[in-house]
């Protein structure tokens, strides 16, 4: 998805454009902020460099302007490259959906790796977005993971500037989806005590500006600065600012229930979020994180926008279909590293294929197939999945509610509910990867194969590559339902196509 000028929020900015800046990396590109930076950037006229994990064609066609370069900041090795020549480096990785025993880790080695090859290429700044939080108390492993990574830029010789910020309101992000979605769906809040925790959330494009505007005032390096909107609030206030602007009458009680676990996990089960994050989100909850200075309103004074207008503008977002980053965009830890169909070794262990023909347009049928998914569901089968969605989402998988960043359009690497894109091929050929927990690796491809006298061959194919015995028990118990799922899938597909 293109970003259009009426999209961009950084035109505004009191700082100016710094001509004499040379390279600019953006280490995490691929996740929520990253992906809303690199275009302000660009758009502001900056050499920009992305780094993503793996080669995606995604990648060149959504950022045309910009080098794209591969490397995992976990191998200290792939660094070097993506940090030659660069001037200032933006460090916005994340490994919270690896789970909150293996992001604490993950994240100190990828920043100590990330320090060490910006030294070694004479890098002149490291950028860092961080989270608040008082470091001097016993802070959540999500807390204290982002203050770790500061105190590691600062041990080298690369000057950094460290940012701070508490829940980030804006289209997309996890937050935004879990309150948005509680709001919606539950008349009555249980308040546990911690609900009277103090919050200070910040507007998605106030932190762009920030973000942007210390790039260019380089008296900003070897600070670390505390981000915030202007409203400090509970976050049951939160809950209540949102339930007004939805126009909704929300109920809260108090609750003597206070286990984080057990919100989190409810959390998780009403709102496309997965558990993994949800509690790395929640487990901070009982922490105060309010900024404890107010420097960055005297470096760049702008009008920051409050909460309520951070939910009005995010909801607008979602009106219009224009979100243009996910929470999802990021891997599930277990498909980070995932094969491609067309890498696999042999052939796929099982394939079941539904075919139709069709005598409306190849345009028209491929359209309805990019709409499957999210608000549309799954037609008649949307019960069958949301049961084995409900059985993924108990063992802490990603469920099958995960949703869709747009209604209508769909690029590489996008989210649909429990798949996501591997490849599109307009008119032609979609083909979804799963990201539930399956034992084995399983795929469905929609295909549009012209056929004689104007008609078009609509099909679907599944495909399940398996070796253990566990796989193939697990392909036997689904292969009763494929013809009700599958045939049912093609007919609706058809019939919602214009003609
Ligand atoms: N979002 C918020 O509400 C919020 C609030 C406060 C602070 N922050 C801070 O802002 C920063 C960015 O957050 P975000 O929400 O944009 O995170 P995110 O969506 O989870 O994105 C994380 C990024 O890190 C990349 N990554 C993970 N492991 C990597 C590795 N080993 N090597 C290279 N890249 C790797 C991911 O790449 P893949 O796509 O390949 O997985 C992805 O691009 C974080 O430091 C976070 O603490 C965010």
């Amino acid at each position: 998805m293109v970003i259009t000028q009426d999209e961009l929020v950084c035109m505004d900015l009191p700082t100016p454009f710094d001509e004499n800046l040379g390279t600019v990396l953006v280490a995490g590109a691929t996740g929520y902020i990253g992906g809303r930076l690199v275009p302000e950037l660009i758009a502001r006229g900056y050499t920009v460099r992305v780094m993503v994990r793996a080669e995606s064609p995604e990648h060149s066609e959504r950022w045309p302007e910009a080098e794209v370069v591969v490397a995992d900041a976990l191998v200290e090795e792939e660094l070097s490259a993506a940090l030659k020549d660069v001037d200032v480096a933006y460090y916005l990785i994340h490994s919270m959906l690896v789970g909150p025993r293996r992001f604490q880790d993950a994240d100190t080695h990828a920043a100590h790796n990330f320090r060490v090859a910006a030294e070694a290429q004479g890098v002149k700044r490291i950028i860092y977005l961080g989270g608040l939080g008082d470091t001097q108390k016993n802070l959540s492993s999500h807390l204290s993971s982002r203050s770790q990574v500061a105190g590691e830029f600062f041990k080298g010789s690369v000057p950094v500037t460290v940012l701070r910020a508490a829940v980030i309101i804006g289209s997309g992000s996890a937050s935004y989806e879990m309150i948005n979605h509680l709001v919606r769906k539950v008349p009555l809040f249980l308040v546990p005590a911690w609900a009277k925790t103090k919050c200070q959330p910040i507007g998605l494009r106030d932190v762009l500006k920030i973000l942007i505007g210390v790039l260019e005032l380089p008296q900003s390096a070897g600070r670390v600065y505390d981000i915030g909107g202007p409203d400090v609030l509970t976050y049951e206030q939160i809950l209540k600012t949102h339930a007004e602007v939805l126009g909704k009458k929300r109920r809260f009680i108090p609750s003597p229930i206070s286990s984080i676990g057990f919100y989190s996990y409810i959390t998780s089960l009403l709102t496309p979020i997965p558990a993994a994050i949800t509690w790395c989100l929640m487990e901070s909850v009982t922490h105060d994180v309010v900024c404890e200075e107010h420097d960055m309103w005297d470096l760049i004074p702008f009008r920051r926008i409050t909460c309520k207008e951070a939910f009005v503008l995010a909801l607008s977002r979602e009106e219009q279909d224009t979100v243009s980053t996910r929470w999802s965009d990021s891997y599930p830890p277990d498909y980070e590293l995932a094969i491609k169909l067309s890498e696999i070794n042999g052939s796929p262990t099982y394939t079941s294929s539904y075919s139709l023909v069709s005598s409306k347009s190849a345009q028209s049928l491929f359209r309805s197939i990019t709409h499957i998914g999210g608000n549309n569901g799954w037609f008649h089968s949307t019960f069958l999945w949301r049961i084995r969605g409900g059985i993924d989402r108990l063992l802490r998988g990603v469920g099958t509610t995960r949703g869709r960043r747009s209604a209508s359009g769909l690029r590489v690497n996008d989210v649909v509910d429990f798949w996501r894109v591997e490849k599109i091929h307009y008119s032609r050929q979609l083909l979804l990867r799963a990201e539930m927990k399956v034992p084995g690796y399983a795929w469905l491809e929609f295909r549009v194969d012209p056929i004689s006298g104007d008609k078009n061959r609509l099909s679907v194919n599944a495909y399940y590559k398996t070796k253990g015995l566990w796989g193939r028990t697990y392909w036997y118990i689904f292969l009763p339902f494929h013809h009700f799922i599958f045939d049912d899938l093609i007919k609706q597909i058809e019939k919602r196509s214009a003609e």
